[in-house]
């Protein structure tokens, strides 16, 4: 059995992953419907050892489709998202608009796949790129020792504010090694070589993707008495978001024990070898790839009981594309 697909945004950065995602597992496909804003229609797209030619998003864009992938911004989502789902397609949406609605499930296939057979509203969301990675990585030791407590410090890459962000690093990047003054164009200040924090506002002085980890890890994980204590942050990286994780649980853990739980864990690569400089999961190493680079894995010096990892995947495919085909392998074609 082949499926109608739809990517949706299929210009954007997570919607041209999307189609090579598709190409590269062989996902069974007859025939691909890219679509975009009007500004793009038109564009050709290589796909498969062709082209697709990407068609104005429009009511009628989900006739005849099965699987509809969201990648466009939580207003596209919000809009056409239950348009597709009436016309008989299986959504999945990659924004925020449809997370923490209770009757759309928020599924990693690694971590809470059971989720995704309750969908009334036949939408499934697919959590923010941070959350899933470290979801991934902490549900082998949340099934040992229950977490309690996460203190996570993200560094993540311009990919994952779009197409036009990684444009403007590029530029501000060689605007500053020419000796030119700084104009971003997408960020609200400079990127390149610089650290900052350009999320939406959130509640109280927590940002809005701050929020996002701590909400959505409670339901993938189905455990509202998790704390999770973010701090996010972009760095200027192309692909691949890291992160410091700090985790506490209910039953002390050890490092040896974690590695014994991390090794062979779906969706997980453990870098196990003792830590020397540069020998740790890293971005450029990420990029590109399928799996959460788990490393760094040490006890706490200073909480008994309590771990500390360092997280690496690739924003673009586990934290976006690669997890929506997943779980469409798992719900449409399994
Ligand atoms: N980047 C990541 O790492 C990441 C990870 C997880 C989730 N997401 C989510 O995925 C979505 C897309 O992100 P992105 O990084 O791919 O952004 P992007 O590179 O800016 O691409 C946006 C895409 O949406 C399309 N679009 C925008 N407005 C539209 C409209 N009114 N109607 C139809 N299509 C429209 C654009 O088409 P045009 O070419 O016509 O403008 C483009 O194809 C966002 O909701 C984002 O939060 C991103």
């Amino acid at each position: 059995m082949s499926f109608v697909v739809a990517v949706v945004g299929a210009t954007g950065a997570v919607g041209r992953e999307m189609l090579r995602t598709l190409e590269q597992r062989a996902f069974p496909v007859s025939r691909v419907v890219a679509l975009s804003s009007k500004r793009s229609a038109g564009t050709k797209l290589p796909f498969a050892g062709g082209e697709v030619v990407v068609e104005e998003l429009v009511a009628g864009s989900f006739a005849g489709v099965d699987l509809a992938l969201f990648s466009a911004g939580a207003s596209v989502s919000r809009e056409y998202g239950p348009i597709a789902a009436k016309a008989g397609a299986l959504v999945v949406d990659n924004s925020s608009a449809w997370r923490m609605d209770p009757d759309c499930p928020l599924v990693v296939p690694e971590v809470n796949l059971a989720h995704a057979a309750r969908r009334p509203k036949g939408i499934i969301a697919n959590p923010n790129c941070s959350t899933i990675q470290m979801v991934v990585a902490l549900k082998p030791l949340h099934d040992a020792a229950r977490l309690k407590h996460v203190v996570v410090s993200t560094y993540q890459a311009t990919s994952g504010k779009g197409h036009a962000a990684v444009e403007d690093l590029l530029a501000q990047t060689r605007a500053n090694l020419e000796g030119k003054g700084v104009e971003p164009s997408v960020f609200p200040g400079q990127i390149a070589f610089n650290v900052i924090c350009d999320w939406k506002a959130g509640e109280g002085d927590t940002s809005e993707e701050e929020w996002k980890m701590v909400y959505e890890t409670r339901k993938i994980l189905g455990d509202d008495s998790i704390a999770v204590s973010p701090t996010t942050v972009r760095v200027p990286v192309v692909t691949g978001h890291a992160e410091a994780i700090h985790a506490q649980f209910h039953r002390p853990m050890t490092a040896d024990e974690a590695k014994t739980l991390l090794r062979g864990a779906e969706g997980v690569e453990l870098f196990d070898a003792p830590y020397a400089p540069g020998n740790h999961p890293q971005p450029v190493q990420a990029a590109g790839q399928d799996a959460v680079m788990v490393g760094r894995v040490r006890n706490d010096p200073g909480v008994p009981g309590a771990l500390n990892l360092f997280v690496v995947a690739d924003n673009l495919r586990k934290g976006a594309a690669l997890n929506a085909v997943q779980i469409a392998e798992r719900v449409l074609v399994k």
